[in-house]
């Protein structure tokens, strides 16, 4: 039985990796899908391959405007959504003591206040209730030397979902988030390619990274009615990497960072 038919599923960050992944679960389990992504030609290409009951529409999760646009658009083409699931997120590399202010403003606005605008957009257009789904990340509770921008920004996702499933459920929203561990995707590329790779795997007790299509059914679980007295919590879907701390990837990174710029 497909598990979110008939439902309005808004995605962000569809264009690519993991909302990709998702949206393409939740078309398949019946959903009418909304797909917003800043990068617009990508957005529209994946709508198209998923055919019908697919409406693409780009967007900004940084700028309210632009948001705000994007989901009024979704309501009038598939109504209000049941289900939104927020994966759009960048990520940087750099020590604290040079980090650039503009460089850890980027991912904070992406990662941390593009969540909170989504949230408070869609649960507004939420009008029957349904489910929210933020993709946090590993390194929300694991810390990661090199990625403090990205850390504080996930570990802010897992406290903004918590506050939100308090607001919200008299409402009939839930709020959950998902905590992905290292998946191969255009974010995670410097990571997933050795001689990066090899530590990451040996810090895993599954002995892989994981793949988009590991994280999508951990969000539709979370997105249908299978866990309907789930809300606050955060999922770490991480082949088990969270028992064990993060692999110093420093040294190698900034290799990778010299080798780049030459
Ligand atoms: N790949 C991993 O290893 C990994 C691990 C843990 C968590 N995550 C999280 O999963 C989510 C998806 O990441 P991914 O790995 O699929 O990356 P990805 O780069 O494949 O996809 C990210 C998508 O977000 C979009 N995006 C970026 N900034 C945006 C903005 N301001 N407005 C709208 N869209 C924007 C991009 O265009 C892209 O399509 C992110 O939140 C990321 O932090 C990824």
């Amino acid at each position: 039985m497909n598990r979110l038919t008939d439902r309005h599923a808004v995605v962000t960050g569809a264009a690519s990796g993991i909302g990709w992944e998702i949206a393409r679960l939740f078309h398949t389990e019946g959903a009418a899908v909304t797909l917003l992504d800043s990068d617009a030609k990508g957005v529209h290409a994946c709508a198209a391959e998923l055919g019908e009951r697919a409406f693409a529409t780009s967007a900004d999760v940084t700028d309210e405007v632009s948001l705000e646009r994007s989901l009024d658009a979704a309501v009038r083409v598939f109504g209000p959504p049941r289900v939104c699931v927020n994966s759009a997120g960048v990520s940087t590399f750099g020590p604290i003591t040079r980090l650039g202010l503009r460089e850890w403003r980027r991912v904070v606005d992406v990662c941390l206040t593009g969540v909170f605008l989504s949230v408070k957009h869609q649960a507004r257009r939420m009008t029957g209730g349904g489910s929210i789904v933020n993709i946090a990340s590993l390194t929300a509770r694991q810390p990661a030397e090199g990625f403090a921008a990205y850390c504080a920004a996930k570990a802010g996702v897992e406290m903004l979902t918590k506050v939100a499933a308090m607001e919200l459920g008299a409402t009939g929203i839930r709020v959950n988030a998902l905590a992905p561990g290292l998946v191969p995707t255009p974010l995670s590329e410097t990571l997933t390619q050795p001689p990066l790779r090899g530590g990451i795997v040996a810090a895993t007790p599954l002995g892989r990274m994981g793949e988009p299509a590991d994280i999508a059914p951990a969000a539709l679980f979370l997105a249908s009615d299978e866990s309907s007295w789930i809300t606050g919590d955060l999922l770490m879907v991480d082949g088990g990497a969270h028992t064990r701390g993060y692999p110093d990837v420093t040294e190698s990174l900034q290799k990778a960072q010299r080798r780049r710029r030459r």
